[in-house]
């Protein structure tokens, strides 16, 4: 299906923003709707960047399959960097299709059966824990609580004694990085203002963190059958190397942070929907 050469632009909602304001607002909510209503190719008509949606099956393989040697991660993705390194979400090109190369064993089936049982026992530890409130509570946070548990044993096993150390500093780390995705002109990240110091703050403590583990692990043999623990022992079969600390460091933040929070609100999603409709 050939895409068209201009596609519907959203209306403005303000006269410099655009409807940019609308996007900042209203999130997915807008993206749903403008969908309905203009259809699978969609100029989202925000200053100074181009953002498209693109949502039909054959212009999403068109992007990501048949031309994707066109097409770069946007400015924003790439401001990710600055918490998560070089990881997958952000690297391209050869570096990044050997750094998939070499984590991709760690997602073979028989890999994730040995993460099952810490899966299990954190939900049933979490439906413990949300059984005893005994008025309303914040779902969205017992399901951060759950997803981060399960991701820091599945990536660096039951021995780590700083999981909320970290999950609390990469909360802050990742916040600042979005705020300054959503910013249209975000402020230098050399500026002292109290964001920028809370930001290198949280980043240095989560390196800390990480390159303890990452050394820790360095000078023990004992055998583990973590997420980590595959990441260091895969060497690529192109080149025979495996990963250094740094990249271990990237590529271990990376599938920390894109898998918690994208689960936990996945999860509290279903379960509201649930909610609604419980007869479904
Ligand atoms: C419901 C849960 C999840 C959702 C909605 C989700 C969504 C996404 C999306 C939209 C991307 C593409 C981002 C981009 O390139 O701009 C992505 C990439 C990625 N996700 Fe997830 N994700 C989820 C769970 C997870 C989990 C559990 C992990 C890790 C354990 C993970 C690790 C990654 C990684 C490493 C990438 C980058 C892949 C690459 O470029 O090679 N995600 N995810």
């Amino acid at each position: 299906m050939a895409a068209p050469h201009s596609p519907p632009k959203v209306p403005s909602a303000h006269w410099l923003f655009r409807a940019a304001p609308l996007m900042r607002n209203r999130g997915h909510f807008h993206l749903t709707e403008q969908m309905q209503e203009l259809g699978d190719f969609v100029d989202l008509n925000v200053p100074i960047k181009q953002l498209y949606s693109v949502t039909h099956p054959d212009y999403i393989k068109h992007v990501l399959v048949t031309n994707n040697k066109n097409y770069w991660k946007d400015p924003g993705t790439k401001r990710l960097g600055l918490t998560l390194g070089n990881g997958l979400l952000v690297s391209e090109g050869d570096f990044w299709r050997r750094q998939r190369r070499i984590a991709q064993p760690a997602f073979y089936k028989e890999s994730l059966s040995n993460m099952v049982d810490a899966m299990v026992s954190e939900s049933l530890a979490a439906h413990d824990r949300i059984a005893q409130h005994e008025g309303p509570f914040d779902l969205v946070n017992e399901m951060m609580i759950l997803t981060s548990d399960i991701a820091a044993k599945a990536l660096f096993g039951a021995a780590v004694e700083n999981n909320l150390e970290i999950g609390q500093s990469l909360i802050v780390a990742m916040r600042h990085t979005m705020e300054g995705m959503q910013s249209i002109i975000p402020p230098p990240e050399w500026l002292p203002t109290p964001r920028n110091l809370r930001f290198k703050k949280a980043r240095k403590v989560l390196n800390k963190n990480i390159y303890g583990i990452i050394d820790n692990r360095r000078a023990t043999s004992d055998p583990h059958r973590d997420l980590l623990a595959m990441l260091m022992g895969t060497l690529d079969e192109e080149t025979g190397e495996g990963m250094t600390d740094r990249q271990l460091r990237d590529e271990v933040i990376t599938l920390f942070s894109a898998g918690y929070e994208t689960s936990a609100n996945g999860l509290s999603w279903a379960l509201y929907l649930l909610y609604l409709r419980p007869d479904r």
